[in-house]
């Protein structure tokens, strides 16, 4: 089983780094094998809406897209960890996201409605920490996760949302969402859902 993280913050060593680094050791202490993906790091353009992935399910672009797509597919589960922009996921890892328009594609193409009403490759969790507190902070960012893990065909199996983080080092006062990360990377490496919770 290969646990894909996806690090979505721009920021190096910031709260949602330290929580995914957690959950992915929760995933190699089950035995899991691990691999990251840090959104900051590669090179991947927007989605160009030019409809080719309609046609075949691959993109046209050839950017470091061509090396995460594979990845996307052998994963068996995927922890998408992002911290809240402007009540969304930064624009380093939506470009990744909205490139997920070629897996959608390829779904279309290979299953029919009904098939497409259940998920078969796996599961999909995600970590997010906002500065404030608002009721609404990651309505947005669910969506987008859950969505995404549409468009891969997994099913949304857990998430870890966690308030009133700011400072790189904010998240170290909250140990029992430390925890939580350790618990969810377990989880994700023995192929179950995890809880969904807020801090
Ligand atoms: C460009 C930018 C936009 C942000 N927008 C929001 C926001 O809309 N709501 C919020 O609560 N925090 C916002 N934040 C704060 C971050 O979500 C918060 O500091 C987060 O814990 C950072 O996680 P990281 O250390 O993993 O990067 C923003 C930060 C930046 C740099």
């Amino acid at each position: 089983m290969l646990v894909l993280g996806l690090y979505g913050s721009p920021r190096k060593g910031g709260n949602t780094d330290q929580l995914l680094d957690k959950a992915l050791e929760g995933s190699a202490a089950e035995g899991a094998q691990t691999k990251r993906i840090y959104a900051r790091r590669v090179k991947v353009a927007g989605c160009l809406e030019c409809g080719g992935c309609g046609k075949t399910g691959v993109c046209v672009q050839k950017d470091d897209m061509v090396d995460i797509y594979p990845l996307l597919e052998e994963a068996g589960a995927i922890i998408m960890a992002a911290p809240v922009f402007f009540y969304s996921p930064p624009a380093q890892i939506k470009a990744i996201i909205d490139r997920g328009q070629a897996c959608w594609a390829m779904r279309l193409l290979t299953k029919t409605r009904e098939q497409r009403k259940t998920y078969n490759s796996g599961m999909g969790y995600l970590i997010a920490t906002g500065a404030t507190k608002g009721k609404k902070l990651f309505d947005c960012t669910k969506l987008v996760a859950r969505y995404f893990y549409d468009a891969l065909d997994m099913d949304y199996a857990g998430e870890l949302l966690v308030r009133g983080v700011e400072k790189k080092t904010d998240i170290s006062q909250v140990p029992e969402a430390m925890d939580a990360a350790y618990k969810m990377g377990m989880r994700a490496a023995m192929g179950q859902k995890s809880d969904f919770l807020l801090f």
